[in-house]
Order: structure tokens, then C-alpha cells, then sequence
């Protein structure tokens, strides 16, 4: 957990962690965003080992920092490293959001907001009026998109994922929210799925897979239908994912993570520095990063 904040012209101020954290984009879409604001700041990648997020939260506050960003494997670990959790973020279970404040503490969940965003940029939709299925509904990311759904009230809610009890455990959490009544939990194989997609407008990958070449086909092609929206939550560098590529095919709609990332790192600016961000600068910085 080395950074020199000096060496940055001007200082780092603002930075994102994880474990890896070299292939993050983050600072090629917050950079250019600070300096089209005018604030005199700097955004830089931190590497953190797994059990010492409380540790870097302490240090970027000693150093001044303004912010930090938390990704991968850190957003759980954030959220008991934090001194105010947002009631959004507790709800969501997870902080990829640090603001520090007099050197308080805050942390704020923008994956759950950003996905939101996403959905009315993309589909022109709100959640609340869609029927939902969630691949994926297990992991971190799964989580936070199926309870934000139910937040909005959406009208269906499937969640599907590999390790079924995960769905569960999930699927339990919402019903305490209540706002859902079309509510259940399948299994990741093509005949449930297939099924599942003939009930559904919102298609969400939230699993890991679709990076690589090779990974799995997550839904059965010959199910994807021109009315579905499909949102994608993983980007490819330099390619589209197998399922965004199938969803074209299919005359669907479709969204990919570039997206997510986009809106939620408008809503971390906004928690930082309490105004709008320049989404088309942070767009087009991210497009250059990702093209290069
Ligand atoms: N674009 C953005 O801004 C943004 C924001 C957040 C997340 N994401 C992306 O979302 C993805 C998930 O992130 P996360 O934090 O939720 O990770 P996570 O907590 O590790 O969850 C991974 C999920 O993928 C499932 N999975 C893994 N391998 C699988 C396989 N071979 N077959 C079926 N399912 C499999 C897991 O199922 P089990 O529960 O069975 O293990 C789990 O549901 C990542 O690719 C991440 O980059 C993107």
C-alpha cells in the first residue's frame, strides 16, 4: 500500500482500491472530469491487500485525500471500515463509495443508483414498470441490483445463480423489503432460464463470466427475443460479451458495464463534490481508455 500523493501534479486527492487494481479505468474517466470541474486533484489506482481496507481508509484520510473508489474484493470489507454508512448502502450490503469529510468517514453505494441511471439511458425505462431476471443474484453485484430492484418496486423479480442458496439468502432479504410481489429464485440451467426469459423484460448479467474467450454461455440464444433488454454488467476490453453479441443478434436491446461504470462514478463525483458531474467528458474518457 504504496502511493506518493506528492508526486502527482496536481496531488492525488482521489483514488480507487482493489486487489488487482491495474486494469481498473476509473482514473481515465475521473481525471479529465476533475480537470474539466476545475478542481485541483488528482484520481490514482491503490492496490490493497484484503484485510487492510480500515488501514488505507485511515491513510488517505491522514493524507488528505477527498474520496476513494472500492472495488473489487473490498466493497464488504468497506462497509465495516467506514465511520456513517448511507442507509442505501447498508440496505444494498455493500460501500463502493468512501467521502471523507473533516475526516469522517462516509461510505455510499453508487452501483445500486448507477444501474438505475443505466436502465433510463440505455432503454428509456424505469425499472419499476419491468419484469426482472438477474443472473448472477448471488454474488455482490447480483445483490445490489435485486435489492435496488425491489427498492423500485419492479414488477417481477427472478434471480438466478449457480450456488441456488445464495439466491435464497437474497431473495429472503427482499421479501422484508416488500415492495415486490412477483418474487423467486431458479436454477442456472438453460430450461429454467428459457422459460424465465418468456416472463421477463430485463435480462441483467451480474455474474463474472463473459470477460474471457471461452467463458459459458450464460442464457440459451434461441430464448433471446427482440422485445427483451439485456444488460450486460461486464465489459470487454476491445470486443462485445457473448451475450450482448447473442442479444444483438436477436434485435434485443443492450447495455454493457461501460455504461455502469459510467453513472456510478457520476454518482461518487457527487457524493465528492456535491454538484453534477461532466458525464460526457467522464464518457469519453472512459471510450479512449477502453479503444487504447
Ligand atoms: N460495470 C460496473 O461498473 C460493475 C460494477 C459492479 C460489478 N461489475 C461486474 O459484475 C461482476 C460480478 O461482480 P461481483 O462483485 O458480484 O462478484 P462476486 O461477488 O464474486 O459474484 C460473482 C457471481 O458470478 C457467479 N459465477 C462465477 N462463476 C460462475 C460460473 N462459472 N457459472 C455461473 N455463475 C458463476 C457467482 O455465482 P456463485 O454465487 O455460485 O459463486 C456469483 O453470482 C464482475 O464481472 C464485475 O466486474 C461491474
Amino acid at each position: 500500500m504504496n502511493w506518493d500523493a506528492g508526486r502527482f501534479t496536481p496531488p492525488a486527492r482521489l483514488a480507487v482500491i482493489g486487489d488487482p487494481i491495474a486494469h481498473s479505468r476509473s482514473p481515465q474517466m475521473h481525471n479529465p472530469a476533475l480537470q474539466a470541474s476545475g478542481i485541483d486533484a488528482h484520481y490514482i489506482r491503490v492496490q490493497v491487500p484484503v484485510g487492510r481496507v480500515a488501514e488505507a481508509f485511515r491513510q488517505f484520510a491522514a493524507c488528505g485525500f477527498l474520496g476513494v473508489n472500492i472495488t473489487i474484493p473490498h466493497k464488504f470489507e468497506a462497509l465495516d471500515a467506514v465511520d456513517v454508512i448511507d442507509p442505501l448502502a447498508r440496505q444494498l450490503g455493500a460501500v463502493n463509495t468512501l467521502a471523507i469529510r473533516d475526516g469522517k468517514l462516509h461510505g455510499y453505494n453508487s452501483d445500486g443508483p448507477g444501474f438505475l441511471r443505466s436502465v433510463k439511458e440505455a432503454f428509456g425505462a424505469d425499472v419499476k414498470n419491468l419484469r426482472v431476471l438477474i443472473l448472477g443474484a448471488g454474488g455482490g453485484a447480483g445483490r445490489a441490483v435485486a435489492v435496488q430492484c425491489a427498492l423500485e418496486g419492479c414488477r417481477s423479480l427472478i434471480l438466478a445463480n449457480r450456488t441456488l442458496d445464495k439466491a435464497q439468502a437474497v431473495m429472503q432479504e427482499i421479501r422484508e423489503i416488500g415492495q415486490t410481489s412477483l418474487l423467486g429464485v431458479v436454477e442456472m440451467d438453460e430450461a429454467h432460464l428459457a422459460y424465465q426469459m418468456t416472463q421477463c423484460d430485463l435480462i441483467v448479467n451480474a455474474t463474472s463470466l463473459g470477460m474471457k474467450d471461452g467463458d459459458m454461455r450464460l442464457v440459451p440464444a434461441a430464448a433471446l427475443e427482440s422485445r427483451h433488454l439485456v444488460f450486460d454488467m461486464v465489459y470487454r476490453a476491445g470486443g462485445e460479451t457473448l451475450l450482448l453479441a447473442d442479444a444483438k443478434q436477436a434485435c434485443a436491446k443492450v447495455v454493457d458495464g461501460l455504461t455502469l461504470l459510467l453513472h456510478q462514478g457520476a454518482i461518487s463525483f457527487e457524493h465528492w463534490f456535491g454538484r453534477p458531474a461532466p458525464l460526457d467528458v467522464m464518457r469519453k474518457g472512459l471510450r479512449e481508455a477502453v479503444a487504447s
